[in-house]
């Protein structure tokens, strides 16, 4: 039997930021192909460098970004690389540019060599899909942080990448609409790493989890992500919980 390589492969990574003595990311060994895996860590332990190493936006120090067995060298393997891989950046502004909501979700499909009608279909289904319908024409720079969100997706979506690397996703949203990206994210095909700091979210949507700790990347194990119920004495009561 012949095994592929994994889809994305992270061999010995090491990054320092810039100005910074001791390296941020060091020796991160990963691989992922089907998988659907939560990352979380304190904030500034490097997840979204991560990510960004993954991409191709930052370099690192030391180490190399492998797609399906194939090691990266330079920005032409990288952007084959960002065809297969949909980033969800953490801030959304940063990922809108378009005057109007279908200028920027059907942006990939025309770059990918879609027409401008199978663009128009691709990003009108995308938008209904995530509970966006009628959205088209709305002004982006204009959309509430949630709504930005979802459009930002839309974004990615609309390209049908393999993987997804979500950054924060349910930021800004409402408890409704977390429930909607939740029920949205199940039903995918696509794997995804999912940045967040939102666990029950995560134990929604993930297997595994994975967090940043010394500057390693550590699988979680001893705490497997799972929802429960939980039992106490005085359970069958009706009761309140402290804090
Ligand atoms: N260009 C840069 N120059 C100097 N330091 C940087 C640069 N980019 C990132 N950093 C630093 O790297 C660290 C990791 O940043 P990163 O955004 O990856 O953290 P994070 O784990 O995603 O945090 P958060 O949960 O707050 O989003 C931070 O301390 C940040 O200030
Ligand atoms: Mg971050």
């Amino acid at each position: 039997m012949i095994t592929l390589p994994p889809l994305i492969e992270l061999r010995n990574i090491t990054y320092s930021c810039p100005g910074r003595t001791s390296p941020l990311l060091k020796e991160i060994n990963f691989s992922s192909s089907k998988e659907r895996i939560g990352l979380i860590g304190p904030n500034g332990c490097g997840k979204t460098t991560l990510f960004q190493i993954i991409m191709g936006l930052l370099t690192p120090d030391k180490g190399e970004v492998l797609l399906q067995g194939r090691i990266m060298k330079d920005e032409k393997d990288f952007r084959l690389l960002r065809r297969k891989l949909g980033f969800l950046f953490q801030n959304s502004d940063d990922q809108l540019f378009s005057p109007t909501v279908l200028e920027d979700v059907a942006f990939g499909p025309l770059n990918l060599g879609s027409s401008p009608e199978e663009a128009r279909e691709i990003s009108v289904r995308t938008l209904e899909g995530l509970g966006l319908k009628g959205f088209e024409e709305r002004i982006t720079h204009r959309l509430s942080g949630g709504e930005k969100k979802l459009v930002a997706l839309a974004t990615i979506l609309s390209m049908q990448p393999d993987l997804l690397l979500l950054d924060e996703p349910s930021n800004n949203l409402d408890p409704e609409t977390r429930e909607r990206l939740i029920g949205i994210l199940k039903d995918l095909d696509q794997a995804h790493i999912i940045i967040s700091h939102d666990l029950d979210f995560l134990a929604s949507t993930c297997s595994h989890l994975y967090t940043i700790e010394d500057q390693k990347l550590i699988r979680c194990k001893a705490k497997q992500i799972h929802s429960h119920d939980h039992i106490h004495p005085y359970g069958d009561h009706p009761h309140q919980h402290g804090t």
